[in-house]
């Protein structure tokens, strides 16, 4: 008999009689005359409830099923009693695949984020994160939904590159040669060890990008990103996805009307998708998150100059632990407050001083400020940040040798503000990021399966 997945399972409107469903105990209760198994194979987040009666052949070895144990079940499919499930199975035969140890980490009691983090090859086997990464994989598709349906094309921008595009020194190194190869080769300059070359790990596709929607219009790069940057918060990690869309013929508010648009469809598009899973970090991670994600689709995102909110920040009678004055570049608590407590709502805070962004963004008339625009949301701070793009070669010169960056390795670049070039825009949005927002999930390590912070490389 062929397998169906448990999910599909408990949706079916009629039981079809007999069916084969295979997957690990979650627990096991023993009466007098029968065991009832909880079993679940990850489609989704509930069990199926299995009734095995103590006359099924092999029921010595059902009896020794142990939490975590794999097995196989066929039986009748019949309206379950009990509330909340509509269908058990009544079996009539139950196969074990292989018994668990009694050593086995993921007893039934609540263990704490900290302990899962250090289990992470079998976090996923729990109700939280499982539906975390249910979610996650639905999300990634959900990304992909969106921009076929809009015409972009998926670009595939390299991961290892000579360029650092956010200008920060953030970059992890590339050090593909043997040191000891390159001293046989005579070569004593280990920086240069991409085959001679130095070479790091991308920190954002977005310059691949621009070249990309200076030919194909509308494309989008979705891949990991490495940042060097050996910060130990809730929301940085070494290794993250990004999602940057660019945009030819588009304007910083065409920016921002489309990051809106995309973050209010994924948020839409999980709560009509992913509903058993997202209820569940509704009621058992953030009590808030329903009526703050109901917020986030309804209602505008607030929009406003950087200028601005500083002078909010300024005047709201709050002490933060970093001062805030002109020209800082704003800190977690200043996004939070703006986001969570002034605005109650995700804000677009634009036109940054250009002192504090990259070389590629925009400068706006007064000469003092750019075209950028970051995305603030409640419980995060920075969920997006982007900019329109300098399509003018003399003034993105000028302002390459202000910060005396050396045009020469741009020489590329510069190429695409020399032939046929034109206003275009883009942003980066931190996937991880965005699914904190969405589950209500408070620290990135607990997003990501294996994550990359500093001191968490075994798994
Ligand atoms: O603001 P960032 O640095 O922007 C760029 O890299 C641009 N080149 C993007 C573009 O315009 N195409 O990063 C974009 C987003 C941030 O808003 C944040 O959500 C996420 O990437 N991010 C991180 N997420 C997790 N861990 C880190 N260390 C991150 N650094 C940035
Ligand atoms: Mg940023």
């Amino acid at each position: 008999m062929k397998r169906t997945k448990i999910k599909a399972v408990l949706d079916m409107a009629n039981p079809p009689g007999e069916v084969f469903v295979q997957g690990w105990v979650r627990t096991k209760r023993d009466a007098k005359d029968f065991s009832f198994i909880e079993l679940n194979d990850g489609s989704c987040l509930a069990n199926i409830q299995v009734i095995a009666g103590n006359d099924l052949a092999k029921y010595r070895k059902v009896e020794k099923l142990t939490t975590g144990s794999a097995a196989s079940v066929t039986g009748q499919l019949v309206a379950s009693p009990g509330k909340g499930q509509k269908w058990e199975i009544q079996a009539t035969a139950v196969d074990v695949i292989s018994i668990a140890s009694e050593n086995y980490p993921l007893q039934k009691k609540r263990h704490t984020d900290e302990f899962l983090r250090s289990i992470a090859h079998l976090r996923p086997r729990t109700n939280k994160y499982g539906a975390a990464f249910r979610i996650r994989s639905r999300m990634a598709q959900a990304i992909h939904a969106f921009y076929l349906d809009k015409g972009f094309y998926y670009l595939h921008s390299p991961l290892i590159t000579g360029s650092d595009c956010e200008g920060a020194g953030e970059m992890f190194r590339v050090t593909g040669l043997d040191p000891a190869d390159v001293q046989k080769q005579g070569r004593m300059d280990f920086s240069r060890d991409f085959f001679g070359q130095e070479a790091n790990l991308t920190v954002s596709g977005q310059l691949s990008a621009e070249m990309f929607a200076l030919a194909l219009g509308d494309v989008y790069t979705f891949s990991p990103t490495f940042r060097a940057e050996n910060s130990n918060t809730r929301r940085h990690a070494a290794e993250f996805w990004m999602l940057e869309p660019e945009m030819a013929f588009c304007d910083l508010d065409g920016d921002m009307d489309h990051a809106e648009e995309l973050v209010k469809y994924l948020v839409r598009h999980a709560m009509d998708h992913c509903r058993e899973d997202l209820d569940l970090f509704m009621r058992f991670v953030d009590k808030n998150l329903g009526p703050q994600l109901e917020t986030l689709v309804s209602k505008p995102f607030a929009r406003l100059p950087y200028t601005d909110a500083v002078e909010i920040l300024k005047k709201c009678g709050r002490t933060f632990e970093y001062p805030v004055e002109y020209g800082i570049d704003l800190q977690s608590e200043h996004e939070r407050f703006l986001a969570e407590e002034h605005f109650k709502t995700p804000v677009f805070l634009t036109d940054y001083p250009r002192q504090i962004k990259p070389f590629y963004m925009r400068m706006n008339d007064d000469g003092q400020t750019v075209a950028a625009m970051d995305l603030l949301v409640p419980g995060i701070g920075e969920l997006i940040g982007g900019s329109q793009r300098e399509e003018r070669l003399s003034v993105l010169e000028a302002r390459m040798d202000e910060i005396g960056l050396d045009k020469d390795p741009y020489w590329w670049y510069l190429d695409s503000r020399r032939f046929g070039t034109v206003p275009h825009a883009g942003f980066g949005m931190g996937f991880e990021r965005f699914l904190m927002m969405l589950t209500g999930i408070s620290n990135i390590r607990d997003v990501i399966a294996f994550p990359r912070t500093p001191g968490s490389i075994d798994f």
